[in-house]
């Protein structure tokens, strides 16, 4: 079934519920990330200032699952409406995995930083990264060591690129938000913010319905490989 009417401007939010599939833990789910780790002790500036070690293991560690893991349909899927696509189009992701540019996203903004980039502490200098870092990693740009940190969003931060989507949600006529639970803002908000303006379609693409579920106008539930691609068959159909 196509849709009754076309889009001009798409924006898409994505966490982590569309890695899931390529072996990425999620955060909340039965098992996730968030019920073996305590957040405020590796995902936050007052964690990482107590215990730099344990924050370091938890990053390796998932920087060398990240490594192992292959991009799945979904991505894909989102990466290839992305290159027909005619019109305008933003990829938000949660995520700090690098599986959207590796299926071949190009518009698409890390609003919660990435995990294959490190920061500088003292000098501020952000780089690619592919190792385990550790207190004794010396900074490339100022020599210091101690001073590196994953170049990710932690609780009490920041996120990136804030006004940028901002003004992609306020112009968007589609937005679909895929993977998420809906727990987390200013992500959380967006289908909020949206709505306010007006004038966009609203979906939601999940396996389970998100706390923000009711404010989506249109909703399908199953796994990421099976409901996004068949998405964006429909959208392609209705071009
Ligand atoms: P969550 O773990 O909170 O939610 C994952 C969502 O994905 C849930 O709603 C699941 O139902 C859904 N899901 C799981 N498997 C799926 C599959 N195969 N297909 C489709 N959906 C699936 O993750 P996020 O909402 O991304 O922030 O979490 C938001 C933020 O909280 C993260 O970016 C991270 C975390 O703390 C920071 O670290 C700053």
């Amino acid at each position: 079934m196509a849709f009754e009417r076309s889009f001009r401007s798409i924006v898409i939010l994505t966490g982590a519920g569309i890695s899931a599939e390529s072996g990425l833990g999620t955060f909340r789910d039965k098992d996730g990330l968030w019920t073996k780790y305590d957040l405020s002790e590796v995902a936050t500036p007052e964690g990482f200032a107590r215990n730099p070690v344990l924050v370091h293991d938890f990053y390796n560690a998932r920087r060398r699952n990240l490594l192992a893991a292959q991009p799945n349909a979904a991505h894909a899927a989102l990466a290839e409406l992305e290159r027909q696509w005619g019109g305008d189009f933003l990829l938000v992701t949660q995520n700090v995995d690098n599986l959207h540019e590796r299926a071949g996203s190009q518009r698409l903004l890390h609003m919660h930083g990435e995990l294959l980039k490190i920061r500088c502490g003292h000098c501020g200098y952000v780089t690619e990264w592919e190792h385990d870092l550790d207190l004794a990693t010396a900074c490339p740009a100022c020599g210091r060591s101690g001073s590196l940190r994953p170049h990710v969003v932690w609780f009490g931060e920041m996120p990136l690129y804030m006004e940028e989507i901002q003004g992609a949600l306020q112009a968007c006529d589609l937005f679909v938000s895929i993977g998420t639970s809906g727990q987390v803002y200013p992500a959380a908000g967006f289908v909020a913010e949206v709505r306010r303006a007006g004038r966009a379609h609203t979906v939601e693409l999940n396996l389970d319905p998100s706390d923000g579920h009711s404010l989506f106008a249109e909703r399908l539930y199953g796994p990421a490989t099976e409901i996004v691609p068949e998405f964006v068959a429909r959208l392609f159909a209705s071009a």
